[in-house]
C-alpha cells in the first residue's frame, strides 16, 4: 500500500490531497499519513501543505528497490542494502548461496570500497552508485576478462543514452571524462581449472557528488559536476541492468568480437605514449591495440611488442592519456 501511495505521488507534479489518495486507495487519511511518514523514513522528500496535500520532490529521490523497479523489469535478481563494507565482498557471499545465473547487489553506502590492485575506492557517501553484478556463466575461465570490457561498454552506453555524456574508456576499465575518473570497475572471479563458479563485476559510478576529498579532487569527477544535473540513481541502475543483460547475452552467445568492437568505439584512441607500472618496474611504451582476449598490446621503448593483462599492470599517460 505504501508504494501505491508513492506511485500516485510519482505520477503527478501537483499536490495530492490526503482525501484524494485515501478515496482512491480505499483507506483512511490516517493510514495515508502513516505511509507518507514511512516513505519519508526511506528518504523520500514529501512536502505537505495544509489544504493542498502532499507533493513528492522528484529532484531528490532516494535509492530504493522501488526506484530501480520503476525502470527495470528484467530477470536479474536484486539484493539491496542500506550499507555494506563492499558490494563486491557481499556479492561473493551471495554468489555461494544462489542458483540464479545473474544477480545484482547494490547499497546506499559502502564503507570499504575496493579498487583494482588492492587499492581503496572512495565510496563512503550516498551520492554514487556502488553495485556488483554476480554471474555464473558456463564459459571457460580464460574468457572471463571479457566481463570487464563488457561492463565498461554497458556503462558508456548508459552515459551516452541516458545522461548524454561523452565518456571514454581508459584500458582496461576506468571510465573518464576530460581526463578525470567518473567510474571504476573491479572484476573478481572464483573458478576451478575448467569451470567458473562465479564472476563478480563491481561498478562504482560517481553520480551526484558535489565535490571530492582533496586527495582525489584533481583526478575524480561526477555526473553532477560534468552536467550540472542531479540523477535518480534507481533509474540509472535500471538502465544499466538492461545494458548488462544485453552484453551478458553476447558473452553467452560467444559474440566476443562484437563487444570488443563496441569497446574500441568508446575507448581513448590508441597510439598514445604511456608509462606501465608493473610492481615496482616502470616501462615506457606506446599503445597499439587490444587483442581478442581484451589484453593490451604495446610497443615498448626497446622496440619489443608485448601484451599485458589487466590484473598485472596499471598505466599512466604521458600526453593526456590520463
Ligand atoms: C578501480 O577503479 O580500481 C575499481 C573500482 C571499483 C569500485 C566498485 S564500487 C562497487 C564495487 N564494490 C567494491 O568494493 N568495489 C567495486
Amino acid at each position: 500500500m505504501k508504494y501505491e501511495v508513492l506511485t500516485m505521488l510519482n505520477h503527478t507534479d501537483k499536490y495530492l490531497s490526503g482525501e484524494t489518495i485515501s478515496k482512491k486507495l480505499g483507506v483512511s487519511r490516517t493510514a495515508i499519513w502513516k505511509h507518507i511518514n514511512s516513505l519519508r523514513n526511506e528518504g523520500y522528500k514529501i512536502l505537505s501543505v495544509t489544504n493542498k496535500g502532499y507533493l513528492l520532490e522528484k529532484e531528490h529521490l532516494p535509492l530504493t528497490n522501488y526506484q530501480v523497479l520503476q525502470s527495470y523489469e528484467g530477470k536479474t535478481k536484486l539484493y539491496f542494502f542500506n550499507e555494506v563494507n563492499s558490494t563486491n565482498t557481499k556479492a561473493k557471499e551471495i554468489a555461494n548461496d544462489i542458483t540464479a545465473d545473474k544477480a545484482l547487489v547494490y547499497s546506499k553506502i559502502q564503507h570499504q570500497g575496493r579498487g583494482r590492485l588492492g587499492r581503496t575506492f572512495q565510496s563512503n557517501n550516498q551520492a554514487g552508485l556502488w553495485l556488483s553484478y554476480v554471474y555464473k556463466p558456463i564459459i571457460p575461465p580464460e574468457k572471463a576478462t571479457i566481463f570487464t570490457l563488457a561492463a565498461s561498454v554497458a556503462v558508456c552506453k548508459l552515459l551516452e543514452n541516458t545522461c548524454h555524456v561523452d565518456a571514454k574508456i581508459k584500458w582496461p576499465n576506468d571510465i573518464i571524462i576530460k581526463g578525470k575518473k567518473l567510474c571504476g570497475i573491479l572484476t573478481e572471479m572464483s573458478c576451478e581449472m575448467d569451470k567458473i563458479n562465479y564472476i563478480v563485476v563491481g561498478i562504482g559510478l560517481n553520480v551526484n557528488q558535489l565535490s571530492f576529498d582533496d586527495n582525489i579532487r584533481n583526478i575524480a569527477t561526477s555526473l553532477y559536476l560534468e552536467t550540472g544535473q542531479k540523477y535518480d540513481r534507481g533509474l540509472l541502475i535500471g538502465g544499466l541492468c538492461y545494458n548488462m543483460d544485453y552484453v551478458y547475452e553476447q558473452i553467452i552467445c560467444n559474440k566476443i568480437s562484437d563487444i570488443i568492437d563496441e569497446w574500441k568505439k568508446y575507448a581513448l584512441p590508441m597510439g598514445q605514449m604511456i608509462t606501465i607500472h608493473k610492481g615496482k618496474e616502470q616501462i615506457q611504451a606506446t599503445t597499439i591495440d587490444i587483442n581478442n582476449s581484451g589484453h593490451l598490446m604495446v610497443k615498448e621503448a626497446n622496440g619489443q611488442v608485448n601484451t599485458y593483462q589487466s590484473g598485472e599492470i596499471s598505466i599512466r599517460g604521458i600526453m593526456g592519456y590520463s
